[in-house]
């Protein structure tokens, strides 16, 4: 594993590598042992869009291991001004050990890897947020035992989220159902793929996707870089909302989970997310372990 663009990229062993690679860090950090596997290191941190958990998870862990990072806001750089990614990539490469990018093209975090000589890790793109995923599936098996067998219900935009929770899911043996508005479905070849890898589903009835759950996910209505749909995607996802009706229809011991920012009253009631809060703050905490585990897989030698 030389990047990490998308996890469609990954085989399931280099999934289930990461994970237990991801809980091995967490259980050092909990019995205070200081292992610094990245002692010299430096990774370079693009942002093109805002970012709260994934800015400080990634700066965190490269200290935790020994390291350092840099954060780079892509409008404070020459990137910003139009200097070609090609360029970038060629220029970085020979200051840093790594990259971390977030930016609206996923053809353009494909360009740095293709045109540096160190790895790219993708902090999110309009197409999909690897780094999240991981941390999910870490959550998942934290809270399940296992991913094998479980099934994942995602509610709302079949976006990023929703693109990587369905190649996450359906790789580590989870049953992915996607309930989503007819014009905002997840990105077709990975549908088409994961109908032909596993078990999955695609509807437009939340309830539906719901039954039986062992794990239910949304993400905001609205994606960064489209606040300007807002008060259209605000009537568009409605009925696209994790409330108490699709609580009772999943599993009895489902947890709820989420990316986070959550916007309350729309993709989730206050009331599931008061009543889920611990699962959801200890999956924002596991971002970090889980992208500790990328950074000493993929610069750690
Ligand atoms: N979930 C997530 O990626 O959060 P940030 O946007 O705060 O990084
Ligand atoms: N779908 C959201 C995820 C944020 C972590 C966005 O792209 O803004």
């Amino acid at each position: 594993m030389r990047h990490l663009l998308k996890l469609s990229d990954l085989s399931k062993d280099e999934l289930f590598d990461l994970l237990y690679l991801a809980d091995k860090l967490k259980s050092e950090k909990k019995a205070g042992l200081k292992r610094h596997y990245l002692e010299g290191k430096t990774l370079g941190m693009i942002f093109s869009k805002s970012s709260t958990r994934t800015r400080v998870s990634f700066e965190v862990g490269m200290y935790e291991l020994g390291g350092s990072a840099l954060f780079l806001s892509s409008i404070d750089t020459q990137m910003g001004r139009g200097e070609p990614v090609e360029d970038t990539a060629r220029v970085l490469s020979r200051y840093l050990d790594g990259i971390m990018i977030r930016t609206y093209k996923q053809s353009d975090v494909e360009l740095l890897a293709k045109y540096g000589t160190i790895p790219i890790i993708n902090g999110l793109t309009d197409y999909c947020h690897p780094c999240q995923v991981l941390a999910d599936l870490m959550t998942i098996r934290e809270y399940k035992g296992t991913t094998k067998g479980k099934k994942l219900c995602y509610i709302g935009d079949g976006n990023n989220m929703a693109n990587s929770l369905i190649v996450g899911g359906i790789k580590s043996g989870m049953e992915v159902a996607i309930a989503c508005p007819q014009n905002h479905k997840p990105d077709a070849d990975i549908m088409k793929w994961a109908s032909e890898s596993g078990e999955f589903m695609c509807t437009e009835k939340a309830l539906e996707a719901a039954e039986n759950a062992d794990v239910l996910y949304t993400d905001v209505w609205a994606s960064m870089g489209q606040e300007g749909e807002m008060a259209q995607r605000m009537n568009e996802f409605k009925s696209y909302q994790i409330n108490n009706d699709v609580i009772k229809t999943a599993k009895r011991d489902a947890i709820v989970l989420h990316c986070l920012p959550a916007h309350r009253e729309e993709e989730i009631t206050a009331e599931v997310f008061k009543a889920h809060e611990e699962e959801i703050f200890n999956q924002a905490e596991n971002r970090l372990h889980a992208q500790k585990a990328v950074l000493v897989t993929l610069m750690g030698r």
